[in-house]
C-alpha cells in the first residue's frame, strides 16, 4: 500500500462518480427526508455509495468505511486504514440547482489524515492528494493560499450560525471582507484550497469534514474544532477551517462573546 496508489484510485473512483452523476443530472430522483425537511437523501446519494464502498472493499478489503448513508461499516475506532465517503455532499443543491455538490472520500492511517480527495462534479475538477504528495486540481499543484487576515478575506458561515447568531457568528462576518454561503462542504473546501475565501465555519458530520481536511492541512492551512478541543474523526463537531492567521482572529472572536 502506498500513498500515491491510494491517490490514484481515489481519482479514478470519484472521476467515475461525477460522469455518472453528470450524465443522470436530469433525470427523476427518488427524493426523501432523514432528520428533517430541509435533509435530503435521494437514489443517487445511497447508488454512488453502494458503487464507492464496492470499489474501496475490492482493492482495500481491510480497510474500514465510514460512510453517510449506511452502506459502510460503522467501526468505533480508527484503526488501520480507514476511509470515509460522502457520496453526494450538497444533496439539497443537488436537487435544487443541479449544480454545486461534491462528492468526497477521505483516508486515514490510524487516525492521521492520509489522502483525499473532491470533485466538483458539475465543473469536473478533482481536488486531491496528501502529506508529502501535495494537492493537486485534476493535475496542477496547488501553492498555499496566502496567509490572509480576517480583515481580507471573505467567509463562509454555515446560514443556522448566523441566523442564531452562534459563536459570536455576526461579529465575525463583520470583520471579515463578507459573507459567501453554498451549501456543500466539498465546494468551500475546493475555494479554500484555491484561496477565493479564507474562512469556514459549520457543524460537519465525519464525511463532510475527512477528505477537506485531509487536503487543507496538507497545505499548511489549519482545521480546528470551535472549543479548540482535539478534532475527533468518529464524531459531528463545529469546525473553523481557515489561514492560519484568520484562525486565531476567529478564536478571539468567539471567545470575546462568551466574555459578554
Ligand atoms: P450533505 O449534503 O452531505 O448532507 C450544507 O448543508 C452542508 O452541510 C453540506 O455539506 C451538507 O452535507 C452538510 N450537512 C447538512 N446537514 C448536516 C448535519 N445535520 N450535520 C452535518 N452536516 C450537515
Ligand atoms: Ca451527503
Amino acid at each position: 500500500m502506498n500513498k500515491k496508489e491510494i491517490d490514484d484510485f481515489l481519482v479514478q473512483t470519484i472521476d467515475v462518480v461525477g460522469k455518472n452523476l453528470r450524465e443522470t443530472i436530469n433525470n427523476q430522483k427518488e427524493v426523501d427526508t432523514k432528520n428533517g425537511r430541509n435533509d435530503l437523501v435521494t437514489n443517487y446519494d445511497k447508488n454512488t455509495e453502494k458503487y464507492i464502498v464496492s470499489q474501496i472493499k475490492e482493492h482495500y478489503p481491510g480497510a474500514q468505511i465510514i460512510s453517510e448513508e449506511g452502506f459502510g461499516d460503522a467501526p468505533s475506532n480508527m484503526d488501520g486504514l480507514v476511509f470515509l465517503v460522502d457520496p453526494i455532499d450538497g444533496t439539497m443543491n443537488y436537487v435544487k440547482r443541479k449544480s454545486d455538490f461534491a462528492s468526497m472520500i477521505g483516508v486515514y492511517l490510524d487516525g492521521e489524515p492520509y489522502v483525499g480527495a473532491i470533485i466538483d462534479v458539475m465543473n469536473n475538477n478533482i481536488f486531491h492528494g496528501g502529506k508529502g504528495i501535495g494537492v493537486r486540481k485534476n493535475t496542477e499543484l496547488l501553492k498555499t493560499p496566502e496567509d490572509k487576515h480576517l480583515s481580507d478575506g471573505l467567509v463562509n458561515l454555515a446560514s443556522w450560525l448566523v441566523l442564531s447568531n452562534s459563536y459570536n457568528a455576526i461579529e465575525i462576518v463583520k470583520k471579515s471582507n463578507g459573507l459567501r454561503i453554498y451549501g456543500s462542504a466539498g465546494i468551500i473546501f475546493s475555494h479554500i484550497l484555491e484561496g477565493k475565501e479564507i474562512v469556514y465555519m459549520s457543524r460537519l458530520a465525519p464525511w463532510d469534514l475527512a477528505a477537506g481536511r485531509v487536503l487543507i492541512e496538507t497545505l499548511g492551512m489549519s482545521v480546528c474544532r470551535v472549543d479548540e478541543a482535539p478534532l475527533n474523526m468518529l464524531k459531528s463537531q463545529v469546525v473553523i477551517v481557515s489561514t492560519s492567521n484568520a484562525k486565531n482572529e476567529v478564536l478571539d472572536t468567539v471567545k470575546s462573546a462568551k466574555k459578554l
